[in-house]
């Protein structure tokens, strides 16, 4: 490292804010294609966040400029609260990463892969080689070449190459690819043990099951802007909620609630009526549905709100999204 890079921020120099990531305006061009479109990312510390869209929306793109591997066009940016590119050094001291498929010297063992990674560290990492093989759970296949590792062991390998440097944050760029289902539990598991101990992951992803399982907070983004963020449950507060109605002759029941003012979608659903209520409808539409249906001589038999899913919520604002422009 040259004294320059020290020169920048000394190591005690702090910038403690709320905010693991922090960008405002942040954009990135490739030609005419804006691939990071005025982004303004807010990551709480200590959650696992979710970089959240389909397959092109610019989530690789946006890891990479946070990491410093390419250039933003404008916009600015802060990790840990360390303005970057100015004081990166400082900054990425505290960061893990993991972009792409993680790349490893396929002859040498995992543990010699950790050493190399270490000898580039402080004096520490060193010490933290076998506690972080042993965290991910390859400590047992630690000598074995990296060539004969399944991809779920190199991308385990990959998280305890993050952890040698103990970092307080921890990007992940699709972590969950190429994991089959027993694979993809052990990572979501180890990203959740990760934020229990105070770290903050930041995981790109487009499958948008494992965001609502593992994340905590999420951002949307489609072609390059972020549509909506915050926690996962104040997104799914303003997301509309099926109720289902199990009873009797749903196709006299749904005519019975449309001759009254609830003004919600019915559709006969076996074994009753599914009924989308819209954000915010009150609990006592429910039970007006109810007393509609009782005192028109139909059997009720059950009644039950199911939350919309992340995913439903998702493809719903991206449809409206495409309708409105
Ligand atoms: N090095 C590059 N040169 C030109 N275009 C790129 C480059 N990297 C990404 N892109 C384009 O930027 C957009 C976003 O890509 P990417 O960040 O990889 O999306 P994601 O990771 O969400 O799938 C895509 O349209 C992609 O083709
Ligand atoms: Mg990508």
């Amino acid at each position: 490292m040259t004294s320059t890079s020290f020169a920048e921020a000394s190591p005690n120099q702090s910038f403690e804010n709320q905010w693991a990531v922090e960008t405002h305006g942040l954009t990135k061009r490739f030609g005419e294609n804006v691939a990071v479109n005025g982004v303004e990312l807010l990551v709480p510390r200590g959650c696992a966040f979710g970089y959240l869209g389909p397959n092109g929306a610019g989530k690789t793109t946006l890891i990479r400029v946070l990491l410093g591997l390419t250039h933003a066009d404008s916009g600015t940016m802060s990790l840990l609260g360390f303005p970057v590119p100015k004081h990166r050094a400082a900054a990425l001291a505290r960061v893990g990463a993991i972009v792409d498929e993680p790349r490893f010297h396929g002859h040498l063992t995992g543990r010699q892969n950790l050493q190399l990674l270490a000898a580039a560290r402080e004096p520490a990492a060193r010490d933290r080689i076998g506690p972080a093989l042993e965290r991910v759970g390859i400590l047992h296949r630690a000598d074995d070449r990296v060539s004969k590792y399944s991809m779920g062991m190199r991308q385990r390998l990959g998280v305890a190459a993050c952890l040698i440097g103990d970092p307080q944050l921890l990007v992940l760029d699709e972590p969950m690819n190429g994991l089959d289902p027993a694979g993809m539990h052990e990572m979501r598991d180890m990203i959740l043990s990760l934020v229990a101990e105070g770290r903050t992951v930041v995981l790109s992803s487009h499958l948008l099951d494992e965001v609502e399982r593992t994340c905590d907070a999420v951002a949307i983004v489609d072609r390059g802007k972020i549509i909506r963020q915050g926690p996962i449950s104040e997104l799914l507060a303003g997301a509309t909620v099926v109720l289902q109605v199990d009873c009797s002759e749903p196709h006299r029941a749904r005519a019975l609630l449309e001759a009254t003012t609830i003004g919600a979608a019915i559709e006969v659903s076996p074994p009753g009526l599914g009924i989308t209520l819209s954000a915010g409808t009150g609990r006592e539409v429910v039970a007006e549905i109810n007393r509609v249906l009782v005192e028109g001589a139909i059997s009720v038999y059950r009644l039950q709100e199911i939350q919309a899913s992340l995913e439903s919520w998702f493809l719903s604002v991206t449809s409206r999204l495409g309708a409105s422009e």
